[in-house]
Formats: structure tokens, C-alpha cells, sequence
């Protein structure tokens, strides 16, 4: 009756039209404004191809969002298909609560050994977010199986992101996007992130490191952690200046609380080197990783733990010193196989990455000049372009006037997809891209900017 060569998936050919009116009559997309959605065209893609996804009429995009900045070799990997086939061949999913899989175990041991020295425990979750909720988790329950039940805080720095959970929306709130939770969320403070950018202070690192070392000398019996993202990613890609991480670690380190570290955006490779921890040489107590964990292939997370933090859930079974923590599909053998292959391809990768960042600046150089751009931000394959109004006085766009999307849309029609977070066109690319991709992906966004001036000259007349 099963037919291999018939598709169980994809019984019969579905028009756009009917594929759209579906879509539209079922689907509720996430951070997607739906009213207008439903009024669009949506892309519907069928299948990629390298650093390209293809639409249901067989249009092309590059990637340049790194499907939400997961990709790092592509779709459709040869090596990565395989390692998924492989696996799918033995078992999808088995569970690990009180025992385990082979591909979990293998990863767990590579990432241990990529990882920053000293992070020795692999608690496995399915998204970053979930990484971040273990990590918070983890560090109270650390300080309260010592009797320290007190410190049950989490310092959190201002306009850092850490996924859309309570618990990760309660270490970062944002006005915008969390408006109708702020009351359900515990007290965490929190400090401004050090902003190199057009800063008021004079030295912005010294003032949010001072920051950070007032609150912790004041409230260390208070706070468990502190919560940092290494390169501010959804706030508009702010790279910090060098020291901050360093800096907190010392601070961690005087006033006794954890540091967590969120690479959930930065991890494998994205910055450049393998984890941002790595550039300044700093361990984290706790680190959070997601995203370009299996190249983007299929849902995994993990929270890293020093074997400090671990030995403080060892006891007997009635001591409470365990951690009742998990979810189903954590440790998911699939994903697991895949994100060994993975770091495989990423070891092979890594060392051309500063020729292609290189390029990938100056390549983007014209965009700074733009009229309406205030800044272009790079750390690695993280790029942000500001939109302004005023270069001189770099008064942002009005969130309604959705300036971004102007040139996001201007960029969709020439092949390449781009996603703006209010003000700033965020630009993603996998790190598999090749230098002619790369090249080709900035002129069309430099040709996009230049197509959407008259359009955004209107807007900033408003
Ligand atoms: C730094 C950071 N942490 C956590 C998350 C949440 O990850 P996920 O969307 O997999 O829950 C994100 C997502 O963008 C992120 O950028």
C-alpha cells in the first residue's frame, strides 16, 4: 500500500492560491503583525539549495537572515541530511530522564571539549529560550541548595534579549513587546548594556560595568546571577567594547553570584570565533546555547554548567538537591546526530571566516553613507543597519511607518530576504556564504537602500 516512491507528505500539487488561503485560515505566525499579514502575498517556500530558499514558484532568496540566524552551512547539506537519515534509521526520539542516547552523549562530549575551559555539563533543552529558563533556574536553586535562598534575583543588563518565556522575558522585559506581562514578572534588575554608539558617556563601558558593580555590592545577598547577551542581537546588534565580559567575570567572581552568559545568537561561530566567550578568554558559570547549535537544522538547546555549579545539585534523593527541570524532546537524538556533524563542517569552516567578515565590511561600506542609514554595526555575520530619519541628529523612524520593511521589501523583490527589527535591518548571512554570495547579497541590499530613498524621504518629512 506504501508506495516509496509515492510521497506520504505531499499526496497531490497544491496551487500558491490554495496554499496561501490555508496558511492565512490556519496559521498564527510568530512576531508577525497578523492583520497585515493577512492582507499580503506571504512567501511560501517549498525547498532551499545552499545558501538559498526557494518559493513555491520556484523563485529564489538568499538566506540573509539566516532563517532567524540558525543557518551556518546552508540547506539541504549533503553530510547533515545523512547524519539525520543515519540516526532516523535507528531512533527518532528517546527520552533522557534517568537514561540516555548515543548521539547525546557523543555531542555533549565534543561540546564539552569546544566550549570554554571549565564548562563541563551538558543539561540539554529543544530552543534558546528554553536554555536560558535552565540557566536561571539552575543558578537559584544553586545558591538555595547551599541555604543561600535569598539570592534568588537576576541582574540583567537593558535592551538584551533572551527569548519570549517568562522566565527569559522576566530578566529582559521590553516595553514593546511584553507590555501586557510586566506585571507578572518578578523584580529583576537591571543595568544599562555598555553602547559604544553615538554614547552620551564618555566612557560607556566603566559607566555600565560601574553600574553592575554598585548593584552587586549593594544586593549580592539578593542576586544568583548575572545575565549577559555578548553581543546585543535583537536590540540592533550592539558590540560591546572589548573588556565587558572580562570585566563581569571579575566582578562574578568579587561579589560571589553567577555569570550566565547567553551565546544562544552568538554561539558556533557567528561572531567569528567559536563562542564569544572565547574572545576574551572568559569562562561563564553557565552558557546558553541554541540557534546554530545543529547548523540550523532541527530544534536543540543547551545549558552549559561548570562541574561547581553541577556538584551543588549532588545529594540524597530527599535532600531537594536535585534539578527537576526538562522537557520531553530534550537531548533529541536527531538533533543531536546532526549537531555532531554540525561542528564537524564547522571545524572545517571556521578558519576562512576573517577573510569573509573582512570583505563582508568593506563590501558594506557604501551602506554607511546612505541618507537615511545612522550606522552600520558588525560583529562577525551579525550585522545591523540603523535606519534614521536625520543622519545629523539620528532621530529614528516612527515604529508605524515600518521604515525597515521599505527596504526589506525592496530587497525581497531582488532575491534576498532581510527582516528589520524596528529601526535596525538586521543582516545575517549563513557563515557557509562564499565571497562571491556574500558580495552579491550587499549590492542588492546597497541597491535596495538606494531604490527606497524617495520612499523613505517621505516618511522622515513626517
Ligand atoms: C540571545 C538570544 N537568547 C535567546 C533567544 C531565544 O531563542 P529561541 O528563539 O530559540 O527560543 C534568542 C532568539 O533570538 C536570542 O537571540
Amino acid at each position: 500500500m506504501n508506495d516509496a516512491r509515492q510521497s506520504l507528505v505531499f499526496k497531490e500539487k497544491i496551487s500558491y492560491e490554495k496554499l496561501a488561503e490555508l496558511d492565512k485560515a490556519y496559521l498564527w505566525h510568530p512576531f508577525t503583525h497578523m492583520k497585515q499579514y493577512i492582507a499580503s502575498e506571504p512567501i511560501i517556500i517549498e525547498r532551499g539549495e545552499g545558501v538559498r530558499v526557494f518559493d513555491v514558484h520556484g523563485r529564489a532568496y538568499y538566506d540573509g537572515t539566516s532563517s532567524i540566524w540558525l543557518n551556518v552551512h546552508g540547506h539541504c547539506v549533503p553530510e547533515l541530511n545523512r547524519a539525520i537519515v543515519e540516526q532516523l534509521e535507528r531512533i527518532a526520539h528517546s527520552t533522557l530522564l534517568g537514561m540516555s542516547n548515543v548521539p547525546a552523549i557523543l555531542f555533549a562530549e565534543r561540546l564539552v571539549k569546544i566550549a570554554p575551559q571549565g564548562l563541563k555539563r551538558v543539561f540539554y533543552v529543544d530552543n534558546g529560550a528554553g536554555a536560558v529558563e535552565a540557566a536561571i533556574k539552575i543558578a537559584v536553586q544553586f545558591w538555595a541548595n547551599q541555604g543561600a535562598k535569598n539570592k534568588r534575583l537576576i541582574l540583567g543588563f537593558y535592551n538584551n534579549y533572551h527569548g519570549d518565556t517568562l522566565g527569559a522575558v522576566g530578566v529582559a522585559p521590553d516595553d514593546m513587546f511584553h507590555w501586557a506581562f510586566l506585571s507578572l514578572l518578578p523584580p529583576h534588575p537591571r543595568v544599562p548594556y555598555p553602547y559604544p554608539y553615538r554614547s552620551q558617556s564618555s566612557d560607556p563601558l566603566a559607566e555600565s560595568l560601574e553600574a553592575t558593580e554598585k548593584l552587586l555590592r549593594q544586593r549580592r545577598d539578593e542576586i544568583a546571577a548575572v545575565i549577559v547577551e555578548p553581543v546585543e542581537g535583537a536590540g540592533g546588534i550592539i558590540v560591546p567594547p572589548r573588556g565587558f565580559l572580562k570585566g563581569l567575570r571579575e566582578l562574578c567572581n568579587q561579589y560571589e553570584v553567577l555569570l550566565i552568559v547567553d551565546e544562544v545568537a552568538t554561539g558556533f561561530g557567528r561572531t567569528g570565533s567559536m563562542f564569544a566567550c572565547d574572545i576574551e578568554k572568559i569562562t561563564p558559570d553557565l552558557m546558553c546555547l541554541g540557534k546554530g547549535i545543529s547548523g540550523g537544522y532541527l530544534p536543540i538547546g543547551a545549558t552549559l554548567a561548570t562541574e561547581k555549579v553541577f556538584e551543588a545539585f549532588l545529594g540524597e534523593v530527599d535532600s531537594g538537591k536535585t534539578f527537576f527541570h526538562g522537557h520531553s524532546y530534550a537531548g533529541n537524538p536527531l538533533g543531536a546526530a546532526v549537531s555532531l556533524v554540525n561542528l564537524d563542517l564547522l571545524e572545517e569552516l571556521m578558519p576562512q571566516m576573517p577573510e569573509k567578515i573582512e570583505k563582508l565590511s568593506s563590501w558594506l561600506q557604501p551602506i554607511a553613507d546612505e541618507p537615511f542609514v545612522g550606522e552600520v554595526r558588525q560583529a562577525g555575520f551579525m550585522v545591523g543597519i540603523e535606519l534614521v530619519k536625520d543622519k545629523k541628529t539620528k532621530e529614528g523612524f516612527a515604529y508605524r511607518d515600518q521604515a525597515g520593511w521599505k527596504v526589506a521589501d525592496m530587497a525581497r523583490n531582488n532575491g534576498l530576504l532581510v527582516r528589520p527589527i524596528g529601526n535596525v535591518l538586521i543582516f545575517m548571512p549563513p557563515l557557509v556564504s562564499t565571497l562571491d554570495e556574500l558580495e552579491d547579497m550587499v549590492q542588492i541590499l546597497c541597491e535596495a537602500f538606494r531604490a527606497s530613498r524617495d520612499e523613505l524621504a517621505k516618511l522622515a518629512k513626517n
